[in-house]
């Protein structure tokens, strides 16, 4: 992310305080924010609650049923959950308790296939490392960051700036348990610390069966309308004393200090919804020149390698169950942005974004030519410099991470070249211990890397996509080993990874361990993953990264400059900063929508489409047998909507994106309607571009959640646990 300066940060608070209308459903907006900026139009909206009631301090309010999902650091999240009991019930989505839902999975208890769920509390399962973190306060520390960076160089801002982040979460963090860190956003124009409550046992409850919590698998992904009853539940444990604590039997269920109501009553098309979360990142503020390179560039570079990366494991999974379940979740990540890629480049063809985007940029020079700042004024054309001299390296990064690091015998190769190079160095009394420790950390690592293992699929995809590496990168930037194993090989890559998988300690478990219990350098040194591995690195550090580094420091502080003329060009508008997986409301509509000309979406679906999509066996479109049945018998009890159906899912226009996966959609009077899932074809530019017309957040109907934890699974005891609230009844029933 970009860096660093800060000038006009107060202004634009200033002038966005005093603005005029924004469209509701467009904006990512900071919770603290919220009175000043949204509450006037969230009320004409159709928000009952007051801003206090969603952002606090001192008294508890909805912020504090948001739990974000991470491993440990607070300021990244991969997905959001919320509390929708007293006991610490937390309901986020199957994708993003898939990992836990498999770790847990064997070939004879596949909770995959057939879902898990916990008949009691001491039967939920632990997930070591998953942490569930929620927000206590967020401040504004620009002004005091700015005095302390004024007047200093840009390599003493930089080393100032680690300082006075560290001195401002010390003191924010003092004599408690809490974490803190500070973001900078708008491109380094504004800083905010947050300060957060880590809790470190985090348990699964209940997963459907993949049938219905990844119904519609792949072909569905990414697009309306949409079945898929994306839901699992987790449970966020505490010590006794409520505090965070380590995994243990004594754990008991933390008691957050809000938890969601639970709305029995459905919703209607323009009923006001809002979303909050954990949104991981958005580019909103980029312009063509960085897009033309993520079209031309990056983008198909990373479609063809995860294509290829795919069908070499979809291979494999098909014959064998324990490798199906092993690659489930590394397959369904890399297939989840190969189509999001796929959809990303036809949404800026079709939208025309960039075209857009030019015609945008062209106003926004006159008016930075006319302004007399030399900072505007030429940041752009730094811009279309700095993005045309970093195409190759771009590309080859692109190459790194998707071709290089796709190879997992490098990844996980990549672990032990510390330990090589200070074995090489000479171990001694003093860093013996230090040694050992790592070693056994290594060990840790090889149990669980071999425990989602197949090594066919490894040398398959490592020789095809070094291959292409090696094709598709221009000579110049080659690493030297790669002329050497193409001469040996015949410019063949799958001989070359035969090679490295029949002689690498690293191709199986028991050779990598034979090497931890007798590391030694010279050994691993020879060890063909291990010069793979030196000599990549060589040819980035030399060859790549330097130019990639100037590139960039470049592009961060051009568009620190053309954000704060921006800001300052428009200056009647309500701008909110970029995500960057700090905590985000937004707010908007049930809302339809015609994804093109003749056609018109409705705003929710039913379980009748689940009985229309459903093929028996496959893979993406099965369905419980006992699902069917009761779409057979309309059997929905009080689950079914006023018009008899079983709603399954329904869309908004809030502004969500990757991280936002789990978020809770919430009504105005502060209930819980849905889940939020995911976002839809038509609007696959929606990271870059808010489309009005396009965009839409899908999410899962409560109710439709509550019915498969009722009638399928039998869990009703977590029905009472919830607080369910049905129309007319006010606040309470259970
Ligand atoms: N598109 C969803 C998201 O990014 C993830 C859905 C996961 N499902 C899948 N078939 N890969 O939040």
């Amino acid at each position: 992310m970009y860096k660093i300066s800060l000038k006009i940060s107060t202004l634009i608070l200033a002038f966005v305080m005093l603005t005029g209308y924004t469209h509701a459903d467009e904006g990512m907006w900071l919770p603290m924010l919220v009175k000043r900026l949204n509450e006037a139009d969230m009320k004409a909206n159709g928000l009952k609650l007051t801003a206090e009631e969603i952002y606090s301090v001192n008294n508890s309010s909805l912020k504090d049923a948001i739990f974000g999902l991470g491993y440990g650091d607070p300021s990244w999240n991969f997905c959001t959950s919320e509390a929708i009991s007293s006991e610490g019930l937390l309901l986020t989505n199957h994708h993003c308790a898939f990992d836990m839902i498999q770790n847990h999975s064997t070939v004879d208890n596949d909770y995959l296939t057939d879902g898990f769920w916990a008949k009691t509390m001491a039967e939920e399962l632990p997930n070591p490392g998953i942490t569930a973190s929620v927000l206590v306060k967020m401040e504004d520390v620009t002004e005091r960051i700015k005095k302390a960076l004024d007047g200093l160089s840009l390599d003493e801002q930089a080393k100032k700036l680690e300082e006075i982040k560290a001195e401002i979460i010390a003191e924010h963090t003092k004599d408690t348990h809490y974490k803190g860190y500070v973001k900078d956003f708008f491109y380094g124009n504004e800083y905010y610390l947050f300060v957060s409550e880590v809790f470190l046992d985090v348990r699964l409850v209940g997963a459907p069966p993949s049938s219905i919590g990844k119904f519609g698998g792949d072909t569905d992904n990414w697009m309306w309308p949409r079945h898929t009853g994306d839901f699992s539940l987790l449970r966020v444990y505490a010590g006794k004393d409520g505090k965070p604590a380590e995994y243990s039997t004594e754990n008991v269920p933390l008691k957050p200090k809000h938890s969601l109501p639970v709305s029995m009553k459905g919703v209607q098309q323009g009923d006001f919804a809002m979303v909050f979360g954990f949104p991981g990142g958005t580019q909103r503020f980029k312009t063509s020149y960085g897009l033309d390179v993520d079209y031309a560039v990056t983008n198909p570079a990373r479609i063809k390698l995860r294509e290829r990366r795919l069908a070499l494991m979809k291979e494999q999974m098909d014959v064998d169950a324990a490798t199906r379940i092993a690659y489930a979740s590394k397959y369904a990540s890399i297939s989840n942005y190969y189509k999001y890629f796929i959809g990303q480049n036809a949404g800026l063809k079709r939208l025309k974004t960039i075209d857009k985007k030019r015609k945008e940029e062209k106003e926004y020079q006159i008016w930075a030519d006319a302004s007399g700042n030399e900072a505007y004024s030429t940041s752009l054309s730094r811009l279309d410099k700095a993005y045309s001299s970093s195409v190759d390296y771009s590309l080859w990064s692109a190459y790194w991470q998707e071709a290089f690091l796709g190879s997992e015998i490098v990844e996980f190769g990549a672990n032990f070249l510390q330990l090589q190079k200070t074995l090489e160095a000479g171990v001694n009394e003093e860093n013996q211990e230090q040694v050992d420790a790592a070693i056994e950390k290594l060990k840790e690592a090889t149990k669980e890397h071999f425990a989602e293992y197949n090594a066919t699929i490894d040398q398959n995809v490592t020789g095809t996509l070094l291959g292409m590496f090696y094709t598709d990168i221009d000579k110049q930037y080659h690493p030297e080993i790669f002329g050497r194993v193409a001469g040996e090989n015949g410019g063949d890559f799958n001989k070359y990874a035969k090679v490295i998988f029949d002689n690498s300690a690293f191709a199986s478990e028991e050779k990598t361990m034979q090497l931890l219990e007798n590391p030694n350098a010279e050994v691993m040194a020879k060890d063909p993953v291990v010069q793979l591995i030196t000599s990549v690195v060589e040819a980035y550090y030399g060859k790549v990264r330097p130019q990639l580094m100037v590139a960039n420091e470049e592009i961060a502080s051009a568009m620190k400059d053309y954000v704060a003329g921006l800001l300052v060009k428009n200056k009647g508008k309500k701008y909110y900063p970029d995500a960057n997986s700090t905590l985000r409301l937004s707010y908007g509509n049930i809302k339809d929508y015609s994804p093109k000309d003749g056609v018109k979406y409705q705003y929710f679906t039913t379980l009748e489409g689940v009985a229309e999509k459903y093929i028996p066996e496959d893979d993406e479109f099965d369905a419980p047998k006992e699902l069917l049945e009761m779409q057979m018998a309309k059997d929905y009890g009080k689950y079914a909507d006023k018009d008899g159906t079983l709603h399954v899912g329904f869309i908004t226009n809030n502004d969500i994106t990757g991280g936002n996966s789990g978020s809770p959609v919430i009504n105005g009077n502060g209930e819980l309607i849905g889940l939020a899932f995911d976002g839809n074809w038509e609007a696959m530019t929606g990271d870059l571009v808010f489309d009005e017309q396009y965009k839409r957040c899908i999410n899962v109907d409560i109710r439709y959640v509550l019915f498969c934890i009722d009638k399928l699974a039998g869990a009703s005891h977590l029905i009472d646990e919830m607080n369910l609230v049905t129309a007319g009844k006010g606040k309470k029933s259970k």
